[in-house]
């Protein structure tokens, strides 16, 4: 298993480049599901999670070629419409096939999740909408079957509770349905919206994408596609929080500045000096010492609960006590413990963390738990006095690409060991 060495203490300086939405390229790797024709994908990123969704689609029945950061899909016959547990269990973003599955063959197979590092996070709200429009759902032997031989027909969700890819399965469903179909409640992410504009050019009839009712008139097929991802709000958010907590003047280039609002009122509210020379870069500049502020998660366009792990870790830095709540997952604060090992004084009440600030953060050995607390020991290592060895960086392989490459080039101290 590899490691990540970080020697901490140095600034980040330079620029440093967004990669393509781990979380758009997943449903739209998807979505290319919902057609015979050739789906051209660009601005994939090569991290494991996608390479994870790729075998599966290879599975299910489509062709796929791959060159760098460009994935071409053709999948003229579904031949095996199943999620199979060895692909599930590493990955939970596996269910995303469901909607697309049932849509276009009339049956879907998904193995159901397990338990997950980061919370519960069953997926009933996908499976009620389904039912919804109109598919028989059973469990049986760990596997959910959804089936609609007839086809699925229009209908009206209200989501309990907002879900990002519950939202974009029952979309990916709902292109297809014949009829109307509502969507209340639905999720307003970015990831969201550019899954809508694919599924548009694909010939879908979407309208509402970004807001929280979203109407769909199906149609009878949809036709290939060409398609540029979004860039990645949650990568470009952790490098402008390494440029804020190493102190370093750093440029994030190729993200979306708009995507990044929460992010960068919390930076400024804690001193930050941020500045966007246009709308697709970021300059994070020091601006004196670091504030405490306190930070509730949120769904879009609130504070990105993938962010938070990241958020803390520069909040250790602050000279004060902060408070920062979680509230989409109800067991997302597993690198506390880490940070704590590293100097940081945190405690845990709950859904509440409270960091007391102003911790001299030192090197020590420390256990990724999660893609998103593995970037915030990242984080925090490259603050510290010392030598950090981080164990278990295949979480962050999930979905961060050449990150020390990345943090190199701009000057970290961080390396790879086998
Ligand atoms: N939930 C249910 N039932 C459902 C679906 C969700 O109870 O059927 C609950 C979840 O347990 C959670 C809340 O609703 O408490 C919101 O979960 P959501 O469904 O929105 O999460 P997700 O779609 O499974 C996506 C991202 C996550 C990100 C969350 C929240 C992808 C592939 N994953 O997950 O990304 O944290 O939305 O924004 O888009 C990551 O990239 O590190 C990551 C975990």
């Amino acid at each position: 298993m590899d490691k990540f060495v970080i020697d901490g203490g140095l600034p980040l300086n330079g620029t440093i480049a967004t990669s393509g939405a781990k979380n758009s390229a997943l449903p739209a790797l998807a979505a290319a599901l919902l057609t015979a024709e050739k789906v051209v994908l660009h601005r994939i990123p090569r991290v494991r999670d996608i390479r994870t969704m790729e075998r599966l689609l290879v599975n299910i029945g489509s062709e796929m070629s791959v060159d760098e950061e460009t994935v071409t899909i053709e999948t003229p016959k579904i031949l095996s419409p199943e999620a199979p547990y060895e692909l599930v269990k590493t990955m939970r973003a596996s269910s995303l096939v469901l909607g697309p599955l049932v849509a276009r063959a009339g049956r879907a197979r998904v193995s159901m999740p397990g338990g997950c590092g980061i919370g519960a996070r069953p997926i009933n709200f996908h499976l009620a909408g389904l039912e919804h429009l109109g598919a028989k759902i059973s469990q049986e032997y760990g596997y959910i079957e959804a089936v609609a031989p007839d086809g699925l027909k229009g209908g009206h969700i209200v989501f309990d509770r907002i879900t990002v890819t519950g939202t974009e399965d029952i979309l990916m469903a709902a292109v297809l349905a014949s009829g109307e179909t509502t969507i209340e409640n639905a999720a307003r992410e970015p990831e969201v919206v550019d899954l809508a504009a694919m599924l548009t050019k694909m010939g879908a009839k979407i309208e509402g994408a970004g807001s929280s009712l979203i109407k769909v008139q199906g149609v009878s097929q949809l036709h290939g596609v060409t398609h540029e991802i979004i860039a990645d709000r949650i990568e470009a958010g952790t490098f402008i929080i390494a440029g804020a907590i190493t102190g370093g003047d750093l440029t994030v280039t190729g993200c979306v500045t708009e995507h990044l609002g929460a992010l960068i009122e919390k930076l400024v509210d804690v001193g930050v000096r941020i500045t966007a020379p246009d709308a697709c870069t970021v300059r994070v500049q020091p601006d004196g010492g670091l504030r405490p502020a306190d930070m509730t998660t949120e769904e879009y366009p609130g504070f990105a609960t993938d962010l938070q792990a990241q958020y803390m870790a520069l909040m250790t830095q602050a000279d004060g006590i902060s408070i920062i709540s979680e509230t989409i997952f109800e067991n997302r604060f597993m690198h506390a413990q880490e940070l704590m090992r590293m100097g940081a004084r945190i405690r845990i009440e709950g859904g509440r963390a409270i960091l007391a600030g102003g911790s001299r953060l030192t090197g020590a050995g420390v256990i990724a738990s999660d893609l998103r607390a593995s970037a915030s020991l990242v984080l925090a290592a490259m603050v510290a006095k010392g030598e950090t060895v981080i164990d278990r960086v295949y979480h962050i392989d999930r979905g961060y690409e050449k990150i020390e490459e990345k943090l190199s080039a701009a000057g970290a101290r961080i390396r790879r060991v086998e």
